[in-house]
């Protein structure tokens, strides 16, 4: 087998300059957002936090130019034209009835709600304003994902029969001290991303099995932090995702595995061996009796793939057409993370279709 030859880097939009308008200044925008952005040669015009103390920082640590104290005066503001909001989930919709009002497109934070029907009533306000609106589901151009989703859709493992996220690693809860009280935990906030980036790279599943587990020691975090979750597909493919982030004196171990018919693709997830540092993914790509090749893949997961959700905002806007991570799609992310919870809740096999807002 030859050196692979796959673009896996995310496309940006003719027009970069778009005015973002930043609402929510704390550690993802900081360490995920702005990093990301500015590589990019994207135009942050403002920013706008409840904390004004966290919008001055981020103005200054990043050469912001204005800061407002009040949302209306950031939608006020003709400049801003996306506004980028990353607050928990629970301010979300509140931030988007007056965005969709302002007639401004946006890039939501995940997840889009934590109740189902908030995240319907989330999507139904952008698509009455006629405003494009996006989720921040980046891990869908995490350099291996991306990758892996250019093999699959040129046939390179044939069709797919079984797909596995594990995961096992120490999480710096100590980052997020909002979520220790969240009565849903580790599918809502992380498994989410291996949900949304397998549907990306299998489309949907039809049933949905999920157990969930809380670690002896986890203190005050309040909700399940070990999670197993099964997909089920038409054709007999079947998903696994294996989370524990309670994995105190073991090697982190965090990889995928795509195999299909004609070959396999595996690889580790860099992000979750030092979070949030990490390291770059790894990916090889196996034929049997064939031998393997090795995708050389240079970029982070953080920051470089936040690049993906905005410029795929950008470019809907430039097209007039729907973002690569539409909350609409985002919708059946949503219901396969409720299906997880109902499923494990009533132990039992949940189809995605029963969650209706
Ligand atoms: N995409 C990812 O990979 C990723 C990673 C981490 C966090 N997140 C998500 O990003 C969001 C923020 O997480 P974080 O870690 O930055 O949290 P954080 O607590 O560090 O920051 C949230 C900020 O939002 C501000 N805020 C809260 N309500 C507000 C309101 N109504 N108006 C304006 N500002 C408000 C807070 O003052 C705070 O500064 C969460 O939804 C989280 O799930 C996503």
């Amino acid at each position: 087998m030859g050196v692979l030859n796959i673009d896996w880097r995310p496309k940006l939009p003719e027009k970069k300059d778009f005015g973002i308008g930043i609402v929510g200044c704390g550690g993802i925008v900081q360490y995920a957002h702005m990093p990301a952005y500015k590589k990019a040669g994207f135009n942050v015009v403002a920013c706008y936090d409840i904390n004004p103390e966290a919008a001055q920082a981020l103005a200054k640590q990043w050469d912001i130019p204005t800061v407002y104290t009040s949302l209306d005066e950031l939608l006020a503001d003709p400049k801003v034209e996306i506004v980028d909001i990353a607050v928990q989930p629970w301010h979300q919709l509140g931030i988007v009835e007056k965005v969709a009002a302002a007639k401004k497109h946006m890039l939501c934070q995940k997840p889009l709600s934590d109740e189902f029907s908030n995240a319907v009533k989330t999507v139904e306000l952008a698509k009455k304003a006629g405003v494009k609106q996006a989720i921040n589901h980046q891990m869908r151009w995490d350099a291996g994902i991306a990758a892996a989703k250019e093999m699959i859709t040129k046939g390179w493992i044939g069709q797919p029969t079984d797909a596995q996220i594990q995961v096992s690693c120490e999480t710096p809860w100590h980052m997020w001290p909002w979520l220790a009280s969240s009565p849903r935990l580790e599918v809502m906030f992380h498994s989410i991303h291996y949900i949304d980036s397998l549907r990306f790279l299998f489309g949907e599943p039809e049933w949905v099995t999920s157990r969930h587990a809380k670690y002896a020691n986890q203190g005050n975090v309040k909700a399940e932090t070990k999670t197993v979750t099964v997909m089920d597909y038409a054709n007999g493919l079947q998903v696994l995702v294996a989370v524990n982030h309670y994995n105190i004196h073991g090697e982190t171990l965090a990889l995928f595995k795509f195999i299909g018919t004609e070959g396999a693709i595996e690889g580790t997830i860099g992000l979750m061996y030092n979070y949030p540092a990490g390291r770059p993914d790894t990916l090889e790509y196996r034929q049997k009796g064939r031998g393997v090749v090795t995708l050389a893949l240079d970029e982070m997961w953080i920051p470089d793939a936040f690049v993906g959700p905005m410029a795929g905002l950008m470019r809907a806007i430039e097209t007039d057409s729907v973002p690569a991570t539409s909350t609409e799609d985002n919708l059946n992310t949503l219901r396969v993370v409720n299906a997880a919870y109902l499923s494990a809740q009533e132990n039992r096999s949940v189809r995605p279709s029963e969650i209706q807002g």
